[in-house]
């Protein structure tokens, strides 16, 4: 059949389309304009001429509309909001039920675009709601090659949801963003990360796996599908053209990630990394890694259901909703690192926006306060390491390791600010109580933290990264319950540096 060939012209037709329109940004002539909508036209006849989806044609016709009769309103002149984001999300019928709670934490009704694609058919038993994103339903794959030994045909189909996605032909579309049945996405975040980027180039954005094991395996190079991974409308015209081939030429690769990569290693597009995607192929507690977030906003957490629950003294759910209840106030802040002395008493605080706090009876410098403990092991071969970011370990004396708050309470305060309250945890590895020998009673009365912000502006992530920086504000002398913490912008010549 000569349709995939028709196809790819379709799609060329319609990026040189798009470029078109896209470059000439200044004195959009009327002949250019009247060039755009013949080529647009030609675009349109192949589009009805070889598309048995009437879908593809209104949207398309729409286009024509916004894109040539209101050239201020072309792509790439407005700031990239959710609704220029496509998902396509890889689910599988038989764990529907049990993935379906992750999805409805962060999808938007009527906000969010994009589809569940399912291996078959959903039961007629199946819930299905209005708060759901649609579902479709993957295409055959049985002529493809699969050879890893270890792994399972069903990554074929997933590397083929960018293409079935592409292939929709939905208007208004920059970014194909690819997740599993188990990404929880960060939507306010994720915007802020692409909105960074050109969409009108070729772009490749996610991130590696944190175990290098997986890394070894699977490529430094593949951005992990788990957390999710973003490719701009240029590149996805490029990829798709050439996928089918490449999952040929790569059977033998395990996921549909690397496969995705192998593809995008012809085209020659490298991974750009964000910190912020978390494929989270750990094992254990995930709390360690948390606490320590880069100095990027969190975009994404995966693997929910094998790691230890984020908060560990609720259910993975709870805690789950606990986060994203500071999230929702304050996206850009969640997980942020702020490290503040208090000289008066000799303490370091370590705060991780929206999660938790750490007491330290000492002075401890900021190299050690941005350092992960490691309380998780690698993924597959479940060892203490090697992650892809360096870890500490958890000493297993009270008096080596700080006092542990977490978040309970996130109110908004007067519109800009907010104020996060952190209970006091025993921490969960020690298991011979308290400290007992230090100098460290004032501390260990410490019972909650308060901890104010102003919420943070998207527009600091356009800025080069630096860690925002605390200070206590003092309460009474003595013995308190409470401390008092306040986040800000750091001044000029402003470091933690012990005196
Ligand atoms: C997103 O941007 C488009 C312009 O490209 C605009 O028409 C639309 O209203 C915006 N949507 C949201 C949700 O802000
Ligand atoms: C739904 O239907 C499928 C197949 O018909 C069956 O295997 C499954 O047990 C049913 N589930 C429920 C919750 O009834
Ligand atoms: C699949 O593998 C078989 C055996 O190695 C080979 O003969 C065939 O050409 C491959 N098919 C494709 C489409 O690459
Ligand atoms: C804080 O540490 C400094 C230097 O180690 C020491 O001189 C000082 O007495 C300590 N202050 C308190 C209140 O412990
Ligand atoms: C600390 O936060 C709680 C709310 O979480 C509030 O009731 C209390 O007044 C706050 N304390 C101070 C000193 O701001
Ligand atoms: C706060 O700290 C300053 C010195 O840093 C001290 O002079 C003042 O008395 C303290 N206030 C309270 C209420 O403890």
């Amino acid at each position: 059949m000569s349709s995939t060939k028709a196809r790819s012209e379709t799609i060329q037709n319609h990026f040189k389309y798009r470029n078109f329109l896209v470059f000439p940004t200044n004195g959009l002539s009327m002949l250019s304009l009247a060039l755009c909508c013949s080529i647009a036209s030609i675009s349109l006849i192949f589009y009805s001429a070889f598309s048995n989806q009437s879908l593809s044609f209104n949207f398309l016709n729409h286009k024509i509309d916004a894109n040539c009769f209101n050239p201020g309103k072309v792509d790439g002149f407005e700031k990239t909001n959710i609704s220029h984001i496509l998902f396509g999300i890889g689910g599988s019928v038989n764990l529907w039920n049990k993935r379906i709670h992750y999805i409805e934490l962060w999808w938007k009704p009527s906000i969010t675009r994009g589809f569940v694609w399912f291996d078959h058919k959903p039961f007629s038993n199946m819930t299905w709601t209005e708060t759901l994103p649609q579902y479709k339903v993957s295409k055959d794959t049985s002529r493809f090659n699969y050879t890893c030994w270890y792994g399972s045909r069903s990554a074929i189909r997933m590397a083929r949801i960018v293409k079935e996605t592409f292939e929709l032909g939905l208007e208004n579309i920059r970014w194909f963003v690819m997740g599993d049945d188990d990404t929880v996405f960060f939507t306010d975040n994720l915007v802020t990360v692409l909105a960074k980027y050109n969409h009108n180039q070729m772009y490749y954005i996610g991130a590696n796996s944190e175990s290098v094991e997986q890394d070894m395996e699977h490529s430094y190079a593949t951005a992990y599908g788990g957390a999710g991974f973003a490719i701009s409308y240029p590149l996805a015209v490029e990829l798709v053209r050439i996928l089918d081939g490449c999952i040929n030429r790569y059977h033998e690769f395990y996921g549909s990630d690397s496969k995705i990569q192998g593809c995008l290693s012809e085209i020659g597009v490298p991974l750009t990394k964000e910190l912020g995607f978390h494929q989270m192929d750990i094992r254990g507690l995930p709390y360690g890694l948390l606490a320590a977030h880069p100095v990027a906003p969190l975009v994404s957490l995966h693997h929910l259901d094998d790691v230890l629950p984020i908060f560990p003294s609720q259910t993975r759910m709870e805690s789950l909703k606990r986060l994203i209840s500071g999230y929702e106030v304050d996206p850009g802040r969640t997980l942020q690192h702020s490290f503040c002395y208090d000289l008066r008493r000799n303490w370091s605080v370590s705060v991780s926006w929206g999660y938790t706090v750490m007491l330290y009876p000492s002075l401890v410098t900021a190299k050690k306060l941005e350092t992960a403990f490691q309380t998780f092991q690698t993924w597959g071969s479940r060892h203490g390491g090697p992650f892809t970011f360096n870890t500490r370990t958890v000493s297993s004396d009270p008096c080596e390791i700080p006092l542990v708050y977490l978040l309970d309470r996130v109110e908004s305060v007067g519109g800009d600010e907010t104020l996060t309250t952190y209970n006091r945890y025993l921490p969960w590895w020690n298991n011979q109580g308290e400290c007992r020998h230090c100098d460290c009673t004032p501390a260990l009365a410490v019972e909650f933290f308060n901890v104010s912000a102003s919420k943070f502006s998207p527009d600091l992530w356009n800025k080069a990264p630096r860690r925002q920086c605390c200070e206590i504000i003092n309460g009474s002398d003595g013995v308190n319950s409470m401390v008092q913490v306040q986040i800000r912008d750091c001044m000029h010549f402003e470091s933690v540096t012990p005196p």
